[in-house]
Formats: C-alpha cells, structure tokens, sequence
C-alpha cells in the first residue's frame, strides 16, 4: 500500500473533527488519510467521506508519514504496546496528560518526533483553539502540524510545560462556556422570558460581545462603556464583585490545571 500522508489511530469524537477539518479545508484528500478503530460503526463514518479505516493499528501506523493519536489517554498503554519496536513515523498526540518522555518510553523510542498537541471541541465547527509543543521535529514536520490544526480553527505554538495550562483554559474552557451561557438563559426564565426568548437573546448578547472584543478594545473599557453609574449593569457587576466572581473563574481554571497536573504520565 503507498503511504498515506496521515494515520489516525482512534476514530472517535476529535480524529473526525480534524479529518473532516482538512478535507474541508482541502488540505488533505480523502485518498492521504488512514484511520484505525475498532469499532465498524464508527469506521463508516470516515468510510462515508472516502476515508480509508481500518482496525489494525499497527497496519495505519505504518503506512503514513504522521500519525495521529486520538485514542483516550488510558487507552495509549495497550496500543503503545502493539507499535512498540516497528519503525514509527512522526508523531502528533492530541491526548490528555500524556507527556513527550511518556509517549516516547511507551513506544520504546527516544529519538522519535512528537507534536503534542491540545485542541477543543470547536474544533468540530472549524473553530477550535489548539496549543502545540514540538519535540525533534523538523520545519517540515511542524509545517504540517501547524497546517493541520489551522484546517480546524487557530493554532498556537507553546512549550510543553505550559500545556497543563491551555488545557485547563482552551481544552476544558469550552464547558465554562456552556455553563455561564445555560446560567445566563435559565435567569432569563426566573425573570419572566420564554426559554426560546432567553436563549435567542443570551446568544446573541455572547456574540456580540465577542465581535467586539475582536476589534481590540479593552474589556475593561467595554465593561465600562456598558456600566453607568447607579444603573441596571452597576447593580449586576457589584453583585459580582460580592459574590468573587473572578476568583471563582481563577479557582475553577487552577483546579483543572491542578488535575491536568496529576493526571500527567
Ligand atoms: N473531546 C475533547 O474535547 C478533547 C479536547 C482535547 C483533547 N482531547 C483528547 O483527544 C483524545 C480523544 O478524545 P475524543 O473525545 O475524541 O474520544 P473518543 O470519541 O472516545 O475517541 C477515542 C476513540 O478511540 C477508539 N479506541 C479505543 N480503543 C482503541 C484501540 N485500542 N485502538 C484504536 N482505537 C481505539 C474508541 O473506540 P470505542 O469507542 O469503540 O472504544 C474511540 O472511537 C483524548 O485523549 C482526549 O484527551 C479531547
């Protein structure tokens, strides 16, 4: 078989965000894509967009020039162990807390090229945040990394030590997003509108708000251009004052962190 540009191993949730990503973005071909999962339902998903899959991982590790981890990162022990001693091509690990040097001794290889990377689930919709660190990669292999996540939304490059961080900012940050969102929609309701106005209207308050930030104003000068003195807004933002909402967002991101922290191998 002529190798494939890019092996995915785990066909789940992430691997067809970024597969569908860069066929959309026509930076790869159905045809340069090979993936391995285990289950048939799911291996027709990616069959569907001419995707070849496959359940044999090592078959899809080595028949690419990259390859993609996308399996759970307590799923990464029994597949390391199947690809440990063949020859490995570049790798990219989207996993949770698998480090480098973990990757690298799982896989009984020091010398191998790693890209770990920490995408989010916007990635889904074209608009992920993802935040890479490169191990002994050429600027050919960081090209097409780079290349590959940028299909999907923005990407970052970062060191690996800050990549607790981003996941507990970017990884994670979409559910603290949801959360504020659903919060802001079920008040809406407590005061008396409809769940359909509520929602209409928090979305569109959220988005708008982001356009605005992404002319490059200040948030602080945003705040206060919404905040008059004595008015509806000043009630609501001393309330938060009260009720810490700030250190509430700082404790919930370093309480990620923290478990990114432990769960690192
Ligand atoms: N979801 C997110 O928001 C997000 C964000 C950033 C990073 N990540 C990372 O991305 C990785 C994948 O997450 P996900 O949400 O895409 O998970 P997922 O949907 O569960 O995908 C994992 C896939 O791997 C398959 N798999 C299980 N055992 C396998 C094996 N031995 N060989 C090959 N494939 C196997 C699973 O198949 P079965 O289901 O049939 O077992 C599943 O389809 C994780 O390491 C996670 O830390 C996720």
């Amino acid at each position: 078989m002529e190798k494939k540009k890019l092996g995915i191993i785990g066909g789940g949730t992430m691997a067809y965000a970024i597969a569908a990503g860069a066929l959309a973005k026509n930076y790869l071909k159905a045809e340069q894509i090979i993936v391995s999962e285990p289950d048939a339902e799911k291996r027709g998903r990616f069959e569907a967009c001419g995707i070849y899959a496959v359940s044999d991982n090592v078959r899809a590790a080595e028949n690419c020039e990259y390859l993609l981890f996308c399996i759970k990162p307590q799923t990464f022990s029994a597949v390391a162990a199947e690809l440990r001693g063949r020859h490995l091509p570049a790798l990219i690990s989207i996993m949770a807390g698998r480090t480098v040097s973990g990757i690298c001794a799982a896989l009984g290889d020091s010398a191998l090229s790693v890209a770990r990377a920490m995408p989010n689930l916007p990635c889904s919709e074209g608009a992920g945040a993802t935040a890479v660190a490169f191990y002994g990669c050429s600027r050919e292999e960081k090209g097409f990394v780079l290349g590959l996540f940028s299909a999907v939304g923005a990407v970052l490059e970062i060191e690996e030590e800050n990549l607790n961080a981003v996941t507990a900012l970017s990884g994670s940050g979409p559910a603290y997003f949801f959360l504020f969102l659903q919060a802001l929609v079920r008040a809406g309701v407590q005061e008396g509108l409809s769940l359909e106005q509520s929602k209409r209207l928090a979305l569109q308050t959220c988005k708008g708000g982001i356009a605005m930030v992404e002319r490059g104003v200040p948030t602080e000068t945003l705040i206060a251009s919404v905040t008059s003195k004595g008015g509806t807004t000043a009630a609501a933002m001393e309330r938060f004052k009260q009720e810490d909402f700030e250190g509430c967002i700082a404790r919930a991101v370093r309480a990620a962190a923290r478990r990114a922290e432990e769960l690192s191998e």
